[in-house]
């Protein structure tokens, strides 16, 4: 009798795990609020209030709600002086928005390796990518765990260059025990589906920065300045803004966030003491100076040797069929159809050949090494994630099966 799922034995898990997003009464209220006011869009007071609950939760001066973290980015990109044919420093492990972003507003990314240990951008290898036409650097806070922002503000300064930090994955995270979002000249989030604070869609950015705040209002809202009028339009702006149901969504949900952080916190906190005691799993390091990790992806680390040489989607495959909702998730950002096919596509990309570049950090995680458990499997009691943990564990002591049945 076979004891693995995948060759026909007993799933360790049956039970789904808890499901994304958690519906809370408050939030259903918080909506006929809005509709009965009938103020659902510009202007709504709900708007007003969520940018202000969201400046005082990610401990920031100002914030402006956005449509989605895409647009999020490419504004407070045009805020800095990102301009055509500006170059932008990024990690390459990340979702593609924060690559597609500098590239939708004419600028050139600059792809940089990753830290073995956190999947977040190297800053070790930052100073090396900065060119004369270097303008601005966009860590990413992967998994919801802040990048090494000391090391990062220092090169900028050096450099003069602005640091954007994409926290699309970090809501709440801190560094140093100070939030995320404002600590680089600006801050943007995102409220996708997925994200732990979310309204199906949804973006926005924090910064203390007035001055860039109001800049930025004006590219979300048609060129418009604060004080002016209806029809008096300043700089080229578009409309990408959030509107009042999905403000109030977001502001409803705030009154929650710190419980489900909690719970996400001390499940991650079981896994990482747990899956490092089983042979060939490395979670991911938390750095020191991050004394509040968002937890909106559980990523381990996958090392085939220690499994017989099992590739690591044969192991995710096992592990699905144990009843682990897992994924490989990213592969390397270069090396998407976007920036292979067609050099001439992006006419202001001069120099640089994405066919040519090679990260082994980056490689090693998107090929063969990351697994992705992600955030709503975290939110369930104690017992949910020990399953997680049996499944691993079978995987790895019946993996002959799986070896033998593939000759
Ligand atoms: C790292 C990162 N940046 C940017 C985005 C873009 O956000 P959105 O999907 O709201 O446009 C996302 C998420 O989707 C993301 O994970």
């Amino acid at each position: 009798m076979p004891h693995l799922a995948l060759l026909g034995g007993t799933p360790t898990r049956k039970q789904s795990f808890p499901q994304w997003p958690l519906q809370r009464p408050a939030q259903l209220a918080a909506l006929q609020q809005v509709w009965e006011s009938g103020k659902w869009g510009v202007g709504s007071p709900f708007i007003a209030e969520f940018e202000k609950r969201f400046a005082e939760f990610q401990q920031a001066q100002y914030a402006l709600s956005i449509c989605n973290g895409t647009a999020s980015l490419m504004i407070a990109l045009k805020a800095c002086g990102v301009r055509a044919g500006d170059q932008v420093i990024i990690p390459a492990y990340t979702f593609i928005a924060t690559a597609s972003a500098v590239l939708m507003v004419n600028a050139v990314p600059v792809f940089v390796d990753i830290d073995p240990e956190t999947y977040n951008i190297d800053p070790a290898q930052i100073e090396a990518a900065i060119t004369p036409t270097t303008r601005a650097i966009m860590p990413v806070h992967i998994a919801g765990q802040p990048a090494d922002l000391d090391a990062i503000l220092e090169i900028a300064r050096r450099h003069q260059l602005s640091v954007i930090e994409d926290a699309a994955q970090a809501h709440g995270a801190e560094w140093k025990g100070r939030r995320v979002g404002a600590i680089g000249n600006i801050g943007s989030f995102s409220f996708q589906s997925s994200k732990n604070l979310t309204a199906g869609e949804g973006g926005a950015l924090v910064t203390d920065d007035k001055a860039l705040i109001d800049l930025c209002f004006s590219y979300q809202n048609c060129g418009r300045v604060r004080e002016g009028g209806w029809y008096e339009h300043r700089v080229l702006g578009g409309n990408f803004r959030l509107g009042a149901f999905q403000a109030a969504l977001l502001t409803a949900q705030l009154s929650t966030i710190a419980e489900d952080m909690q719970r996400r916190e001390q499940n991650a906190h079981y896994l990482d003491e747990r899956l490092r005691e089983i042979p060939g799993i490395k979670p991911l390091l938390v750095h020191p100076h991050v004394t509040r990790h968002a937890r909106h992806l559980y990523i381990f680390r996958y090392d085939a040797e220690a499994f017989d040489g099992l590739p690591r989607e044969r192991f995710i495959e096992a592990l699905r069929a144990e009843g682990v909702p897992c994924h490989k998730g990213y592969t390397p950002l270069y090396r998407e159809q976007l920036f292979v096919l067609d050099p001439r596509a992006y006419p202001w990309i001069e120099g640089i050949n994405y066919r040519e570049l090679h990260l082994p950090v980056t490689e090693r995680a998107g090929n063969e090494e990351a697994v992705w458990i992600t955030q709503p499997a975290l939110l369930g009691v104690e017992k949910d994630v020990e399953d997680i943990v049996k499944a691993v564990a079978k995987v790895q002591q019946h993996v002959d099966g799986l070896l033998a049945k593939r000759e």
